[in-house]
């Protein structure tokens, strides 16, 4: 589904444009913002890459992946999301999101993750979302914990970050949970 935009009481969820590469790099060029994720900050070059693969890939029939900004009542690029089908598994996809730091604390996180859901199990139609977060991301655990997804467990050594072996805790919901307690 091609172009996916959803709206939120203060956010709005829309496809990424060429020029949301300043606004992207704010977040994934953040040692603050990347400390717990996957990778170490992006470099602006990184980000406009990552950019236009996002938007190439929106184009792909059938279409695998989301990744979508997340705009402020400012009108300006605030977050960063991505949802991507899981080849291993019928209906279900990984859910990632960042946000810039300087708008942290304010529920921004959990509308953001709503806003996901709503995609997911609404235009996407799909059985199970799930996310990984690093064991000491508890911003992360509470905020997808409020948006009622429930840990279900540990992933040992998932990731290698600064050489290093991580583990990751997996939260999940699935569609029935979310159409009986957020849709
Ligand atoms: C995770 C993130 C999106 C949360 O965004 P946010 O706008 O600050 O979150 P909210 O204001 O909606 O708060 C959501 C919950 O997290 C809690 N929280 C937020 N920051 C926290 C922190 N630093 N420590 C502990 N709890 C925190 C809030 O108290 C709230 O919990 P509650 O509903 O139980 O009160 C943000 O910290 C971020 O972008 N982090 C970097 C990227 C990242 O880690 N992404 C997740 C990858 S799995």
């Amino acid at each position: 589904m091609t172009p996916v935009s959803r709206s939120g009481p203060r956010l709005h969820l829309r496809e990424l444009q060429h020029d949301d590469a300043d606004g992207v790099f704010a977040i994934y060029g953040s040692p603050e913002a990347t400390k717990h994720l996957s990778f170490e900050p992006r470099t602006e070059d990184q980000v406009r890459g990552i950019v236009q693969r996002s938007m190439d890939s929106a184009r792909d029939v059938p279409r695998s992946e989301y990744a979508v900004a997340i705009i402020g009542p400012e009108r300006d690029l605030i977050g960063f999301g991505r949802l991507a089908h899981d080849p291993h598994q019928f209906r279900a996809a990984t859910m990632g999101f960042a946000l810039r730091p300087d708008v942290w604390g304010r529920g921004y996180g959990v509308e953001t993750v709503r806003l996901l859901l709503g995609l997911a199990f609404g235009e996407l139609d799909l059985h199970r979302v799930w996310g990984a977060r690093a064991p000491g991301n508890t911003a992360s655990a509470r905020t997808m914990a409020a948006a009622g997804m429930v840990e279900e467990g540990t992933i040992r050594e998932h990731i290698i970050k600064g050489g290093r072996w991580r583990d990751s805790v997996v939260h999940a919901i699935l569609e029935r949970e979310w159409q009986a307690g957020c849709g």
